[in-house]
């Protein structure tokens, strides 16, 4: 049988290298896809079928023009596409614009992987897909969310900006369902729980003490945060979030999942309208 092609963003550490290599072990074809050639060499190396290196790709999601690149080498190489991870992205520091334009810790955790998606969506569609986002129960507890400031021009700190960019992973993951489900496509979001990687280090949020507190026993390994991403790539969805009826240990499409089960989402996360405009407001954006 054909391996199915699996591509994972932020796969070059942390929660996304261990999923790639979880993947691999069991007969994917992962393609890992990191920011800094390095490190995602370093991770791709052995991760192919026999030993072999896997692909990678290198892309700066600050940088719309990388991931237009990216889009283009993947579509040249991939006819078909079984899974794509959009697990890149972090918590960031004072508010900064990008050469685009655009608020980082928005274009990097939404806007990038919005585009990426989007112009990947033929090679999805091809691969009945199950497209898979990185969120976080951050969501919950940081976001104050106004499709009229996405770009947080009016009010911003640093975990207001991840909680938002959270929140549109979710909204982003029920749209698309929305809107591709019947041509093929599957959706899901997921928090990976508080997972011992580089996450936040370089920004001076609270959020990093988190890491460092005395609850030290409650905090995840890579593996552990990366086994909801895992299953969700690896388990075909019992239809979509329509669907009435008990999820029997399964996923629905158009989900937010933790620890293998439906998570809790903030009020207006499954709000319908506010994902179809945020879609919309997006295209807009990388048009
Ligand atoms: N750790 C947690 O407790 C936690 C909790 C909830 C959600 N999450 C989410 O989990 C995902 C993975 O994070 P992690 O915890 O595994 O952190 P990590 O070890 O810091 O990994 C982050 C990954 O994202 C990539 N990345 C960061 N900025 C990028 C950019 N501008 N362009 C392209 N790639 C970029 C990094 O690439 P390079 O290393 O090559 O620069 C790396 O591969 C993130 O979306 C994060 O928000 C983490």
């Amino acid at each position: 049988m054909t391996a199915r092609t699996v591509v994972i963003t932020g796969a070059s550490d942390g929660i996304g290298a261990a999923a790639a290599r979880t993947l691999a072990a069991q007969g994917d074809e992962v393609v890992v896809v990191g920011r800094s050639r390095e490190k995602t060499a370093a991770v791709a190396a052995g991760l192919g079928p026999d030993g072999r290196d896997a692909a990678w790709f290198t892309a700066d999601f600050a940088r719309l023009e990388d991931v237009r690149d990216l889009a283009d080498l993947l579509r040249d190489r991939y006819p078909r596409i079984d899974v794509l991870a959009n697990n890149a992205g972090g918590l960031m520091g004072p508010r900064t614009e990008t050469v685009d334009g655009h608020e980082l810790t928005f274009q990097v955790n939404h806007l990038a992987p919005f585009l990426l998606t989007t112009l990947l969506l033929d090679r999805l569609t091809a691969g009945r897909a199950t497209v898979i986002q990185t969120s976080s129960v951050a969501h919950r507890l940081y976001s104050d969310f106004d499709i009229d400031d996405l770009e947080l021009r009016g009010k911003y700190s640093s975990e207001l900006a991840y909680g938002n960019a959270k929140l549109e992973n979710i909204l982003f993951t029920r749209e698309l369902h929305r809107r591709y489900h019947d041509q093929g496509i599957s959706a899901a979001a997921f928090h990976p729980g508080v997972v011992a990687t580089g996450f936040s280090q370089g920004s001076k949020s609270t959020l990093r003490l988190l890491y460092r507190t005395p609850l030290k026993h409650l905090i995840r390994t890579p593996d552990q945060g990366a086994d909801t991403l895992v299953w969700l790539a690896s388990t075909p969805p019992d239809g979509g979030i329509e669907d009435a009826g008990e999820e029997n240990g399964g996923w629905r499409s158009g989900g937010y999942y933790a620890k293998r089960k439906p998570a809790a989402l903030k009020k207006g996360a499954d709000d319908p309208a506010l994902a179809a405009a945020l879609w919309d407001r997006s295209s807009a954006l990388v048009r």
